[in-house]
């Protein structure tokens, strides 16, 4: 039986299409669906057209998280994938997904990580500070913002004439490029 992974966003969507193209017609992994927290996501739009699932929770049933939980148990989904997921994921779900929930973020933590640090923010406090370089993490979920244990960083060299756009593309061509093969070898770790 295939492993199914639930992609969790809240955002445009890229990480979440690299990941659907990545595991199409993959021999043991599959994409079983996205959830996300604002209705108005452009990730629901990659979601309709890569044909897959998507469904909406606010923030309230995220808090509660039972209505989560039972249709991650109907759907059968092994894996979650935070991919720009803006809110707090709550304990029942950490518990119930320990060692088989990752989050990406695009700094090299724990520079730049925690509460108010996403999206644009975060490259944004990088090149203030004139960091020499930048990067990726991904790491394990717990109950805090960005502070699970780490799996693996990959960096990139900032260079003089770097702004927000280009340094952005930057990362966002190392997410796409390693978290769908990370996701890869840690489900087939899990299965031996
Ligand atoms: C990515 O940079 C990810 O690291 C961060 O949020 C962004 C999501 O981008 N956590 P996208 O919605 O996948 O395009």
């Amino acid at each position: 039986m295939k492993s199914k992974i639930a992609i969790f966003a809240s955002g445009r969507g890229s990480n979440s299409r690299a990941i659907i193209h990545y595991f199409k017609d993959h021999p043991f992994i599959s994409v079983d669906c996205i959830i996300c927290n604002r209705k108005n996501a452009g990730v629901f739009d990659v979601a309709e057209e890569e044909g897959v699932a998507a469904f909406h929770f606010g923030k309230e049933e995220f808090q509660s998280a039972d209505k989560i939980l039972e249709l991650l148990k109907i759907r059968g989904v092994d894996w979650i994938v935070l991919a720009g997921f803006l809110l707090k994921v709550p304990s029942l779900i950490i518990g119930a997904y320990q060692g088989r929930m990752v989050n990406i973020h695009p700094s090299l933590l724990p520079k730049f990580g925690g509460a108010g640090m996403y999206g644009d923010n975060v490259h944004l406090a990088v090149l203030e500070a004139g960091e020499p370089k930048s990067g990726i993490s991904i790491h394990w979920v717990d109950e805090g913002y960005d502070t699970g244990s780490l799996i693996q960083q990959f960096e990139c060299i900032i260079e003089e004439n770097d702004d927000l756009q280009s340094l952005k593309s930057k990362i966002q061509k190392l997410e796409h490029e390693h978290l769908p093969q990370l996701l890869e070898s840690l489900i087939q770790n899990e299965k031996g």
